[in-house]
């Protein structure tokens, strides 16, 4: 399977009792301070999100209830990744194009980011950010 730059799915610590699974993200679980975090929901099933690459944004995407893929891209290499563990994360770094789509009913798509929103740090022409590398 090939491997894309840096992208990689870490698994999220996790406390089980008969009334249920506690999943914990502290400072040390992901690489990045947390400075934003925000989800998607009601998704329509043949929705396509994402497109788009970050020059400063690092970010986990994790699929809190149902699933959904992401292809993720370095600018070399491409690769599908389904994510449908609510105590997996995908560890986004910068400069990574991703699209999100098939969308389960129900998905719940939650993103932690490293940066405040500033869309003058997206990258959302795939020409231009192919033509970086
Ligand atoms: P968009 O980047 O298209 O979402 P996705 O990557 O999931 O496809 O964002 C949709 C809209 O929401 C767009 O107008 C920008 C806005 N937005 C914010 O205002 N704040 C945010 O933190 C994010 C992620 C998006």
């Amino acid at each position: 399977m090939n491997t894309i730059n840096n992208v990689s799915i870490i698994d999220i610590p996790k406390v089980h009792d008969e009334r249920g699974f506690l999943a914990v993200i502290e400072k040390n679980t992901i690489p990045f301070a947390i400075k934003r975090v925000y989800y998607l929901y009601d998704v329509p099933s043949d929705s396509y999100r994402g497109g788009h690459a970050h020059k400063e944004q690092q970010s986990v995407i994790i699929a809190l209830s149902g699933s959904f893929e992401v292809l993720v891209d370095d600018g070399k290499s491409t690769k599908r990744i389904m994510l449908n563990k609510p105590n997996q994360g995908l560890i986004m770094p910068t400069q990574i194009w991703r699209e999100i789509d098939n969308f389960s009913s129900g998905a719940v798509c939650l993103v932690l980011a490293s940066t405040e929103y500033n869309e003058a740090e997206y990258i959302r022409d795939y020409k231009i950010f192919k033509n970086q590398f």
